[in-house]
């Protein structure tokens, strides 16, 4: 149920009878309690096109809402701003509708076929903090597409495909031995080899030769290289396996296999005049950038934008996507800003594909700092995510005692849910200060926080016996406005989607669940002399507020505890 979008097509219509020409009806949430639920502020707008008194405009649509049902009270204040209040009545009817799985979130009427983009790391690298921003952010927007309806599919774009497997060959060559045994420890492989490569011209000179010589196809080489990639991609499924992460082999679409088309790319982009050649280098560009953006070097070779527009082809025209998303860092900006744009003019994504670049900002260290290792390395991930979930085992064995499996299950719910959670609840486009205590807290928006909030519930329900319903009747005003919350979701989760903004939803989950524990004080649900009635709408909005908490974690990839 979307009542906002309900009460934008009121407005809609009651224009329409007014006969006055507004294009964009969008109200808003109140920006005060006292001020009721929601606001429309575009009379003042339409009283300047129509050189007419706004708070006389104001005045006119109010008394058109006023034959409306859905609302309690409606008031026109200051210059012609209109305030909105919920009529109770319609909120207790529309309550039984969120005790289902979805609580009561609609599928889209026009589901569209979606490739999100994410994770895709750097094989033979250590997979960095800035590729689990990626995975965690990433995985929460396909999640939120895909239970709005749409057809997503969860591409992997990883790197395996550079110069640094030059590299990796020389030294294994080398270094002859076990394959297995070397790349036991991938990271510390690559060090050891960019160390000698760093140091040794003639190594250097070797590991370009074997580039050249993979690059042409040579069996040998590939076979050492494909050993790598493996090796380097059970390091990630490990990650994504802890993390619960939906990514697997099926998913990964590397850029390797977009070799074969690279030539045409650069062919097609050429006969068609948006790439032309500069020192030798084939190029595209741009009136507000002094780079451009480079296809084809001077030497011949492909680079990383050849890939991309390859894969934008792939992705547009075989499979069929209607919006791509790219979960990267923000310091690619550029580069895909000049790719979708070098994609539009050849013709390879038309105007009605949307290619986005979901952006997030670094992560830092308490002090501001780019997020490492006490001795300056790179924090290996899965190191990260024991930690936390240790980190959890400790703060909830001090509130309470667990057998050692229940321990084990708890901790590792809450550890990853903490990490995940923290990561989503800030404004993505923000650098993220990674902090252990308050990811960790009981107190605040974080994913204990929500979790304890859902088993508190859980714990109700089950005292009070076999969930029986009823009627809801909404007592005071604590009441109406959780039940109007807890029917928002589809509302928050509609402009997630548009946005394509994790934090959406964790500013609505932390509302929503800080509401329920100011209800749940003020009124009590279980205690002796409760009526039975009141007992049982109260039973209703707990379990309809379970729903909506159970609903918005799932899709934040973070799974509730029934017991804490
Ligand atoms: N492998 C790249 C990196 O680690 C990210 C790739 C993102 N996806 C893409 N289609 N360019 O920086």
């Amino acid at each position: 149920m979307q009542i906002k979008s309900q009460i934008n097509t009121i407005l809609q219509n009651i224009f329409k009878e007014l006969e006055i020409e507004a294009p964009n009806v969008a109200i808003s949430d109140a920006t005060k309690v006292e001020f009721g639920d929601y606001q429309y502020n575009g009379a003042m707008a339409l009283a300047k096109a129509l050189k007419k008194n706004p708070r006389e405009i104001a005045q006119n649509i109010a008394s058109e809402l006023e034959k409306e049902k859905l609302f309690s009270k409606i008031e026109v204040a200051g210059p012609g701003f209109i305030n909105l209040t919920i009529n109770k009545e319609f909120l207790e009817q529309e309550l039984a509708s969120v005790l289902d799985s979805r609580a009561g979130v609609k599928q889209k009427d026009n589901p569209i076929k979606v490739v999100v983009d994410y994770s895709s790391p750097n094989m033979a690298k250590q997979m960095h903090v800035g590729h689990l921003r990626s995975t965690i952010i990433g995985d929460t927007i396909a999640n939120l597409f895909e239970f709005l309806g749409d057809e997503v599919i969860r591409q992997n774009h990883i790197g395996d495909w550079g110069t640094q497997f030059g590299m990796l060959i020389a030294y294994f060559e080398e270094n002859q031995a076990n394959i297995d045994a070397k790349l036991s420890d991938l990271e510390e492989f690559y060090k050891a080899a960019k160390k000698r490569f760093d140091e040794s011209d003639e190594f250097a000179d070797k590991s370009r030769e074997y580039v050249v010589k993979l690059q042409g196809g040579d069996e040998g080489c590939l076979r050492l290289w494909s050993a790598f990639i493996e090796k380097s991609l059970e390091h990630c499924q490990e990650v994504y396996d802890t993390l619960g992460v939906k990514l697997d082999k099926s998913n990964v679409k590397s850029e390797s296999s977009y070799n074969s088309d690279l030539a045409n790319i650069v062919t097609m982009l050429e006969e068609k005049g948006v790439a032309q050649e500069s020192q030798g280098a084939k190029c595209i560009f741009f009136e507000d950038s002094q780079n451009p953006l480079i296809i084809q070097k001077s030497d011949g070779g492909y680079l990383y934008a050849t890939t991309d527009l390859a894969a934008i082809k792939y992705r547009v025209q075989e499979l069929g996507a209607k919006r791509v998303c790219y979960v990267v860092d923000a310091r690619q900006a550029e580069h895909f800003k000049q790719v979708f744009e070098a994609a539009r003019r050849a013709g390879i994504a038309s105007s009605d594909v949307l290619l986005e670049h979901i952006a997030f900002g670094m992560m830092l260290d308490k002090s501001g700092r780019p997020f490492k290792t006490r001795d300056g390395g790179t924090v290996k991930l899965i190191d990260l995510i024991n930690e936390a979930v240790n980190r959890a085992k400790e703060v909830i064995s001090r509130a309470n005692e667990y057998d050692e499996a229940e321990l084990e299950h708890i901790a590792k719910v809450i550890g990853i849910g903490s990490l995940k959670y923290a990561d989503l609840s800030i404004n993505r486009t923000s650098n993220y200060i990674f902090n252990w205590d308050k990811m960790l807290s009981l107190d605040g928006n974080t994913a204990l926080y929500m979790q304890y909030a859902y088993a508190r519930i859980n714990s109700i329900l089950t005292k009070a016996g076999e969930f029986v319903g009823g009627k809801v009747v909404l007592n005071d005003e604590l009441e109406r406005r959780l039940a109007l919350k807890v029917l928002s979701l589809e509302d928050t989760l509609q402009k997630a989607y548009k946005e394509a903004m994790p934090h959406i939803i964790t500013t609505y989950l932390y509302e929503l669940a800080t509401l329920f524990m100011r209800f749940y004080e003020q009124n009590p649900i279980l205690k002796d002399g409760v009526d039975e009635d009141i007992k049982k709408s109260r039973l209703i909005l707990a379990k309809a507020t379970a729903n909506a908490i159970k609903v918005g974690l799932n899709i934040l990839g973070i799974e509730v505890l029934e017991r804490i």
